[in-house]
């Protein structure tokens, strides 16, 4: 038998022990899977499968952080905003610990529950990514400022835990914000390689909060995938530019500390070692790019489109020279240029993680509705992400081919620990 059909073999089997095993299990769901894990390694046999080249595409659930923030950026997004429509925090205790179990077994390509045992029941699991590899799947969990008080009310008793970096962000010049994809009291970001698992991911945690929570916004975004360019080249964005080359160092834990990750003494404790994640979805209008001269464009970036090299330099990474002219004394970089401003004086940096999307046509001007969901990660969003938005908003070159129409805020939790929850901090 050569490793091929032995594999099969041994996954053929294990689907025929599953399925027994959810039988003898019962009903179940999540419960079940979990409390089966004692019975002879139910999770040895649902383990998510191999992709095409053997690989089983696992990140891990469980950390001293939450995975999708310094995680290498997959190939896909699938973002919701939610509302919680309980009033009970018991119950909003019970939807994070029921989604930790769901995203722990999701992470590693495993069903959040029963597939087919019962005919006489919806299966637990809704099956469309049956058979598929985890394909990196990360999801990440936020609570949005609205969790704590809304319309002046202490929902859930969290008041007094409310950092004072979770407030609705600044209204910023140019901002076209829509109801329909601004703010939320949870965030829901499932990043994976592959669309379906995504998806696949979110639904059955909606599904999960049903009577709980309620979807109040999604978007999907996408980048260039890793087959297409295994090279993993800076992606580039629908305006044609390597967009990500100049962030953090997501292996340096000092810069981590610095920019990503909550610590001790910014705020309440809950936090430390989560992070604030600032997200807009950035209509980019990209016919009249599309009819912008070659030079114009990259006067707005303040980058070579070629090969993203900052304009009078070389290389995509040099660091910037703002101070270098051309010949009629004017800076190489203009300094109305979305590099230079967003740059500023170098100090506030944000960890970058933003996806393209696209969703057919913008009804009222018959253009396409695509652009950039803008994710950021940060520390501090009141040193960060607002200071630089507010130099943007006024100047930024950039504000004639872009519309910002989208906007929220969420504190990313920290990272569960084996036995935990998501949330647990901020609960207890
Ligand atoms: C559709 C909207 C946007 C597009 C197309 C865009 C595109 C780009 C591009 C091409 C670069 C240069 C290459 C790079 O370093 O990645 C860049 C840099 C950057 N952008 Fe944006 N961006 C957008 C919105 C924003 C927003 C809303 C912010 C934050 C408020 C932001 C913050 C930054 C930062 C911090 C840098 C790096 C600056 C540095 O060199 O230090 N961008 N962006």
């Amino acid at each position: 038998m050569n490793t091929n059909s032995k594999e099969e073999a041994v996954l053929h089997q294990a689907k025929i022990s599953r399925r027994n095993m959810l039988k003898t299990a019962g009903v179940g769901g999540v419960g079940v899977l979990l409390g089966a894990t004692g019975l002879g390694g139910l999770l040895t046999i649902t383990e998510g499968k191999a992709n095409s080249t053997g690989k089983k595409e696992i990140i891990p659930f469980y950390g001293n952080h939450q995975g999708g923030i310094t995680t290498e950026t997959q190939n896909h997004v699938y973002f919701v905003s939610l509302d919680v429509t309980t009033s009970k925090k018991e119950e909003v205790v019970k939807l994070f610990k029921d989604w930790t179990i769901a995203a722990a077994l999701l992470s590693e390509g495993k069903p959040v529950g029963d597939l087919s045992s019962n005919e006489f029941l919806p299966p637990k699991d809704t099956g469309e990514a049956e058979g598929l590899s985890a394909s990196n799947l990360t999801i990440t969990f936020g609570v949005g400022p609205s969790l704590f008080v809304r319309d002046n009310q202490d929902r859930f008793g969290l008041k007094q835990k409310q950092p004072k970096e979770l407030v609705d962000l600044p209204k910023f010049p140019l901002d076209a914000l829509e109801e329909a994809w601004t703010g939320g009291d949870l965030c829901i970001q499932a990043c994976a390689d592959d669309l379906q698992v995504a998806f696949h991911a979110v639904r059955n945690l909606i599904r999960i909060a049903r009577g709980k929570a309620i979807l109040r916004w999604a978007q999907t975004g996408f980048q260039r995938t890793k087959q297409a360019d295994p090279g993993q080249e800076t992606p580039r964005n629908l305006f044609g530019f390597k967009d990500g080359t100049v962030n953090p160092d997501v292996k340096s834990e000092k810069q981590l500390n610095e920019h990503v990750w909550v610590q001790p003494g910014d705020g309440p404790n809950w936090l430390v070692n989560g992070s604030y994640l600032v997200v807009r979805r950035i209509q980019m209008f990209i016919e009249v790019w599309d009819r912008t001269t070659l030079k114009e464009q990259e006067k707005t970036f303040g980058r070579y489109r070629d090969n993203g090299a900052p304009l009078g330099q070389k290389d995509e990474f040099e660091s910037l020279n703002l101070k270098q002219k051309n010949d009629q004394g004017e800076f190489n970089i203009p300094v109305d240029s979305h590099t230079r401003l967003s740059h500023g004086d170098g100090s506030q940096r944000i960890l970058r993680r933003a996806y393209s999307y696209s969703d057919g046509m913008d009804a009222k001007t018959g253009s396409f509705d695509a652009g950039l969901l803008f994710l950021c990660f940060q520390r501090q969003p009141s040193k960060q992400f607002i200071p630089i938005q507010e130099r943007l908003a006024t100047m930024d070159k950039l504000n004639e081919y872009i519309s910002h129409r989208g906007s929220a805020i969420f504190a990313c939790l920290p990272g569960v620990k084996q036995g935990g929850y998501l949330g647990e901090t901020l609960f207890n």
